[in-house]
Parts: structure tokens; sequence; C-alpha cells
């Protein structure tokens, strides 16, 4: 018997509506347009100026769901990858299972930071192919702009806010879905890219507060280093491991951090630029968010085609990175 697979039978997202540009910064903060687009390939970002990360997620989730044409209550499982939960806890993933009405669901947070997306998308595909569950819901979603601090240029201008869901279901024939996947942790890149305060370290405190321990701290230089290598390296690993070659995918889905990033795992895998989903001059980093909403954005558009081979890729916090392929089976909206 062949093995039960796991796909992605739909995509949403959503994006808040005030938009926070290059020159916005410009006057906040001692940087200026040309320095973000050139080093980064940022433009501009969004801003949830209300609510929380659980309304991105409701948001992407109910757009989902309408095109699936399913109920909550059919959900059997919510996975939220997030390193910007509304609480501790209870975790987003029960604040969304109630808000949405998903009555049947159970769910957990998972943080993994920038790779969060693939850590749960892979996690959810057991599931699937365990046969425990037939309907999980993959969340990426962060409100980077309430960990963030306005006045150190070297984070602001890289982050934004927004959120994206998949839903995975069993494949209907064993060629289609989440094919193969690479993950990796090395937890000595935690030196370069944390947020100190809040946890049982360095709980809040005045002092906390002052020492501005309750914002995203990341030592550029470094994480660049280790994203150039670690999401190239993982991405040809997978298509090699699999008998491909760059010629066999359709799409790189790589996570936004950095244009120059994203453009160093295409070159590694022989991509052309015309293959590589790119829209982080729009959103900048949405960190758990990135891949989803990439893949959302294309499939409406209608450039995802069934049969497509698709490579998603991340490196984040921790550190931790990889690689998913899909031989990808839903059918974009329109035709192209
Ligand atoms: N505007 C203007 N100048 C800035 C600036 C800004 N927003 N931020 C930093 N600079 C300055 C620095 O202070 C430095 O000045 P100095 O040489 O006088 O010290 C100079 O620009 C160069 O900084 P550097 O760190 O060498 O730039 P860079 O080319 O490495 O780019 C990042 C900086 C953050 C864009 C880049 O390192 C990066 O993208 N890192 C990885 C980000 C990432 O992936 N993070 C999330 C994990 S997924």
């Amino acid at each position: 018997m062949s093995k039960r697979r796991a796909t992605i039978t739909a995509v949403g997202h959503y994006v808040p509506e005030k938009v926070l540009t290059n020159l916005d910064l410009e006057k906040m903060v001692d940087t200026n347009d040309e320095w973000i687009r050139t080093r980064t390939g940022i433009r501009e970002r969004r801003i949830l100026e209300q609510g929380a990360t659980s309304d991105l997620c409701v948001k992407a989730i109910e757009r989902l769901l309408e095109r699936r044409k399913i109920e909550a209550s059919e959900i059997d499982l919510i996975i939220v990858a997030t390193v910007t939960p509304d609480m501790f806890f209870p975790a987003t993933a029960c604040i969304v299972q109630e808000r949405i009405g998903a009555t049947k669901a159970w769910g957990y947070d998972l943080s993994a930071a920038c790779s969060g997306f693939l850590y749960a998308l892979v996690a959810g595909s057991q599931f699937i192919e365990s046969g425990a569950y037939s309907k999980v819901l993959v969340v990426g979603a962060d409100k980077m702009s309430s960990i963030l601090d306005y006045t150190d240029r070297n984070t602001c201008i890289l982050f934004g806010d927004g959120g994206a869901a998949v839903l995975l279901e069993p494949s209907e024939a064993p060629e289609f879905g989440i094919i193969d996947h690479r993950l990796y942790a090395d937890g000595s890149g935690g030196a370069y890219l944390y947020m100190k305060g809040g946890g049982s370290l360095n709980p809040a405190t005045h002092e906390t507060v002052d020492k501005r321990m309750h914002y995203i701290y990341q030592d550029g230089k470094s994480v660049f280093k280790g994203a150039i290598k670690g999401m190239a390296d993982v991405s040809l690993e997978i298509i090699e491991r699999n008998n491909l070659t760059g010629q066999d995918i359709a799409w790189l889905v790589p996570h936004q951090a950095n244009l120059r990033i994203i453009d160093a795992t295409a070159d590694r895998m022989g991509l052309d630029r015309s293959k590589v989903m790119i829209n982080i001059d729009r959103y900048g980093n949405t960190t758990a968010a990135t891949i989803p909403l990439c893949l959302s954005e294309w499939w409406e558009a209608g450039k995802l085609r069934r049969g497509q081979k698709i490579v998603l890729a991340s490196f984040g916090a921790g550190y931790t990175w990889g690689a998913v392929l899909i031989n990808w089976s839903l059918e974009s909206p329109k035709g192209s």
C-alpha cells in the first residue's frame, strides 16, 4: 500500500492595512530609503495598529475556510507558529480555536522564529501521514511590531506584521503533497538573535524594561552569514537527495529576511530569479508568516499549478533552518 501523504488543499493570508514605508522610517531613526532597499530589498511593511497575533491568524483562516468551502467545526488540529503569541498562555492556538469556532479541534503554538512555519508544516503533516487526523490548519503569524524597538535602526527597518495559513489534508494521489523535508537546529546561534526579557530567565521588571530587554536584539552580520550558508545548503540538499536539479523546480519559496540571502539561495540551486517568490519589498520580514504569505499570494495570482515541484526554505533565530519539497496539488483559481 502506498504511503498516505499530506498535501496543501487551501491557503489564505492577511496583512494589516497600515503601511510603514522606508520614508516613514527616515523620520523615526537615522536611516534612509536607499540604504534599506540596497541592503535588504525592503520598501515597505505592514503594521497591525490594533489587536494581536490571533487577529492576523483569524483573518487568514477565515479566508482559507471560505475558499475551501468548509466549516471551522471540521478542523481537527490547529498549529500556530509564532514568536509573538497574544500572551505566554493560553496558547494563541486556543484563542484562535475559540474565535473561529473550531469546536472539535485541539491545538498548540510552536516557537521556531523564522523557521516556525516549516517546523509546523512538517509537524502537521505527520498527523496526516499517521492517519490520526484529516484536516490540520498550519498557521504562521507574527505581530513583529510588538517586539521591535523603533529607536534601533539595526532591527526596526527589517520586520513587519502579517499572518497566513494552509490546510493540510490527505492527498488523493500519492505523488502529490509534501514529499520530503530537512529540518535543523543549532542552539549556538542563540547568541546572535534573541529577546531576553519576559521569560523565566529575566521576568519583567522595571530594570528589564529600562534595559530594553523586551525587544529583539540581532547581530545582523552573524545572522546574515549563518543564513546565507544555512538556507542555501539545505535547499540544495533537499533537491539533490531527491535526484532533482534546479531545472525541475518550478518555485523556490524562501523565507523573506533579506533579498541578498534569497538571491544567494537561488544561485546555489541554479534557479533563475523568475522562479523565486519574492514579496519582501512589500512586507519586510513577517517571521513565521513569510512562506505561507507567498504561497497564498502566488496561488491567488494564478501562478501555482498542479504538478509543480516547489521548495520552501527558511533560516531563523535559534538557529533554526530547513527546507520542504512539495509536489503541488492545489490548482490556482485563474489560468495563467
Ligand atoms: N540605516 C542606515 N545604516 C544602518 C542601518 C540602517 N537601518 N542599520 C545599520 N546601519 C549601518 C551600521 O551601523 C553599519 O555602520 P558602521 O559600519 O558605521 O558600523 C553599516 O550600516 C553597515 O552595517 P552592516 O551590519 O555591515 O550591514 P549589512 O550589510 O550586514 O546589513 C542587515 C545589515 C541587518 C540588513 C543584514 O546583516 C541582515 O540582513 N542580516 C540578517 C537578517 C536576518 O536574516 N534576520 C532575521 C533572521 S531570519
